[in-house]
């Protein structure tokens, strides 16, 4: 089965084809950043209205790239949420759409699932079941992946997620939009020691994240030490990262798993992958990541997903709707996809 994915939750259109047997054949990712940089972030008008300009030609791009005619398309799936619902509904429209019009069915793709599924594009794919830690800029979870469509979320974020943290301490900073790589990039020249920022919520039981102070705590810091950017910088990175290892190791031994799958843009935070990787190799743990490009949103995430729940028989109806919550536990188990 041969699926055509599309991506436009927020400030990226993403394009792929994913074929069952054959593999990606071929993706592509336009981001939007020169359009929100100058708003600090990200404006849903202009996302959803630079989705609709560009969502097209990109899937004749990737069409041609895969040396793909549209008539060897066995389906489209498109993310349907969650996200910012006006980019969402382009994607889902034309996605919709090209489906009716090719004559092959559609699948609407849950974004934080695509996220999930990312590191088994890769050659080194963990066995189920495993637990996954999801880190975006809108979401940061905690996830029994008992199989391929049954999640069980063991911990969520109560107020900011990890990027969305990392985003507004950048701008704390004065780093600009996205300020995510931007910050994780001044923290490798900073000196982690000189302050040291709170772990939130590690010291009372349970797997939920609070990120929002600790931009509050960069502030104050800021404040009375002006010049220190870079050492803010790193105890701040520090101090999300060892939060997010203190809570999977606490999953871990809950769930008794030995594998464990990090995705979503913030899993592409060299510190956060080091860190992990040496503390999961003392606990006997194999961790799994997907390649740097498909750690932020990408078409090939949601072409791979949509391909194994079309693989299993599942199919979304002629309606096009989008949504901007959508809890992952509420998806269906996806039977003999592999
Ligand atoms: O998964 P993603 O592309 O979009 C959402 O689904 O939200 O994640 C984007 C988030 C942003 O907050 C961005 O700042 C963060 O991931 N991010 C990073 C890094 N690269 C992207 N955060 C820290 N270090 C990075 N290297
Ligand atoms: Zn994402």
């Amino acid at each position: 089965m041969r699926v055509l994915g599309i991506e436009t939750s927020c400030d990226e259109t993403g394009i792929a084809i994913y074929d069952n047997e054959q593999g990606l054949l071929a993706h592509a990712i336009y981001s939007q950043t020169e359009i929100h940089e100058k708003y600090g972030g990200v404006v849903p008008e202009l996302a959803s209205r630079d989705h609709i300009q560009k969502t097209l030609p990109l899937i004749e791009t990737v069409l041609t790239e895969a040396k793909c005619k549209a008539s060897s398309i066995h389906g489209v799936a498109y993310t349907a949420g969650p996200g910012l619902v006006g980019a969402l509904l382009v994607g889902a429209s034309i996605g919709r759409s090209l489906a009716f019009a090719w004559g092959v069915p559609a699948i609407a793709v849950h974004h934080m699932e695509g996220h999930l599924l990312a590191p088994l594009l890769e050659d080194k794919t963990p066995e189920f079941p495993f637990l996954a830690l999801l880190v975006s800029g809108g979401h940061t979870m905690l996830v029994d992946v008992r199989a391929m469509g049954e999640y069980h979320v063991l911990g969520d974020s109560v107020d900011d997620a990890a990027g969305e943290a990392f985003d507004k301490t950048a701008k704390i900073l004065g780093l600009g939009y996205p300020g995510g790589p931007k910050l994780a990039e001044l923290a490798q020249k900073g000196d982690r020691s000189r302050f040291h920022f709170p772990r939130p919520m590690t010291t009372r039981p349970g797997l939920d994240f609070s990120f929002s102070g600790l931009k509050t705590f960069a502030l104050n810091t800021l404040q009375n030490n002006s010049s220190a950017k870079e050492d803010i910088a790193a105890a701040f990175e520090d101090a999300v990262v060892d939060t997010l290892l203190i809570k999977c190791q606490r999953a871990l031994r809950e769930t008794g798993y030995k594998r464990l799958v990090v995705a979503g843009g913030v899993s592409a935070n060299l510190h956060l992958r080091e860190t992990l990787d040496r503390a999961m190799q003392d606990i006997d743990v194999q961790v799994f990541y997907p390649r740097h490009e498909f750690c932020t949103d990408n078409g090939a995430m949601i072409a791979f997903t949509g391909c194994k729940r079309l693989i299993a028989g599942q199919r979304t109806d002629l309606k096009v709707a989008a949504r901007s919550r959508w809890p992952l536990s509420e998806l269906e188990r996806i039977e003999n996809s592999l």
